[in-house]
């Protein structure tokens, strides 16, 4: 009960970052209600029980970015410890660096390339072409050609999308990089770190505010009527806000955590991501968090093994006509929404669209903006 000036559903970055906006710059009283139990979104993480290993619940999380304002905001909230992540994987029983980049090729191809002029003439030699690709498929052809495609491409996408790249929109496949050198960073942005306490430290001292109240396990719907509130975020998923409307749900495609623990050993494998690509097994990727954040001198280590899934928590909007019209239709009950009951749809699950962190603080200092007409300013830290 109470009044609050703001209250936001979702207590993930993007309903993090209004808290902290209002609470901040404007002095608002806050109420942030989760649904979960715990803050931090799909970035939280903790300590594994058994090895003391800090480990994500929903997957890795690595932070990038282009934004310098972005970059100087999150350092507001905790230091930061630069890491640059690569990948391996294993393609044709060969460890190869993922990203393709030139040892890439060299190594699947028993090539010998040496510079970035015989890298292009080859993959020139490799790519089909087509200036207006239609599908992922088209898209990978003309990036990487019909050799890398079936290799690495096309079992990839089935495991992750159960869905060949044919089936899928070019965007799936158009964020993919391929490196005419020999960068194996899997990210080539100029920021690239981890919050050195990890994610969930972060998010506490987002939070930190007298002016912000956190409700953990606190289903937004079950309490909207019960508190006044000056405006409210919503942050959940767009399709679940306006299911009396009896539309269709929007689709996701879900991940499973295998958990593994091996005692008594430095490390399971040789980095912290290694992809597996091809069909020979039923798992996309294996990840092994000890391999951040200095833990190499704990005495075990704990790996999870990522399969894709149907249902399950929403984590990737499948992009396919069906959704992209579906969600139009929701776009416009939002639009109603934001008029008459003064409500603002924000984050990767209302916007039914994959985000970046960066992109999704990027959105949300961007929302506050426009909604109280108070620009970022960038600190005097060091960037
Ligand atoms: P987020 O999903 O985090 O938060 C929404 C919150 O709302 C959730 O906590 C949910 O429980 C809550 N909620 C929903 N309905 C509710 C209701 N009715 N009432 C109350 N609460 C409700 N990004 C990146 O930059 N680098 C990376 O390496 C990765 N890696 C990565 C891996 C995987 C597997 C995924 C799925 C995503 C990433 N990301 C990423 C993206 C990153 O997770 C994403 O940018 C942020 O989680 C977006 O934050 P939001 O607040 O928008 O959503």
């Amino acid at each position: 009960a109470g009044h609050y000036d703001v209250c936001i559903a979702g207590a993930g970055l993007s309903g993090a970052v209004l808290a902290e906006r209002y609470a901040s710059q404007l002095g608002h009283k806050v109420l942030v209600v989760e649904k979960r139990a715990h803050i931090g979104g799909n970035c939280f993480d903790y300590i594994d029980k058994d090895t003391g290993v800090r480990v994500s619940q929903y997957g890795a999380h690595l932070f990038h970015t282009y934004f310098d304002d972005v970059w100087d905001y999150v350092q507001k909230f905790g230091p930061w410890t630069p890491y640059e992540h690569k990948v391996r994987g294993i393609v044709n029983g060969k460890d190869v660096p993922i990203p393709v980049n030139i040892e890439t090729v060299n190594i699947l191809f028993d090539l010998n390339i040496q510079s970035q002029e015989e890298m292009d003439e080859w993959l020139k030699k490799e790519q089909i072409p087509n200036d207006n690709p239609q599908n992922s498929e088209e898209v990978a052809l003309s990036r990487v050609g019909k050799r890398l495609y079936e290799l690495i491409f096309k079992p990839y996408t089935f495991k992750q999308w159960n869905k060949y790249p044919v089936e899928l929109g070019p965007e799936v496949l158009q964020r993919i990089p391929v490196r005419n050198n020999w960068d194996e960073r899997y990210f080539s942005d100029p920021h690239q770190a981890l919050p050195t306490n990890g994610y969930t430290s972060l998010f506490e001292n987002m939070f930190k505010s007298q002016h912000i109240t956190v409700l953990t396990n606190t289903d937004y719907f079950q309490i909207r009527d019960k508190v006044s509130c000056g405006k409210h975020y919503f942050s959940g998923p767009i399709d679940a806000y306006f299911a009396e409307q009896k539309l269709p749900k929007l689709e996701y495609r879900s991940l499973e955590f295998e958990r593994k623990v091996e005692e008594n050993t430095q490390f399971f494998q040789q980095a912290f991501v290694v992809n597996h690509p091809q069909d020979n097994d039923d798992y996309t990727r294996i990840v092994e968090y000890k391999h951040l954040y200095n833990q190499s001198h704990l005495p075990h280590t704990v790996y999870f093994i990522e399969r894709s899934k149907d249902g399950g928590e929403p984590y990737y909007p499948v992009p396919n006509k069906r959704n992209k019209d579906l969600f139009k239709q929701y776009q416009n009950l939002a639009k109603k929404e934001e008029k008459t009951k003064n409500v603002s749809f924000v984050g990767r699950l209302a916007n039914y669209k994959y985000f970046n962190m960066d992109q999704a603080i990027n959105n949300a200092l961007e929302l506050f903006t426009k909604d109280t007409g108070i620009a970022y300013t960038m600190s005097s830290l060091p960037v």
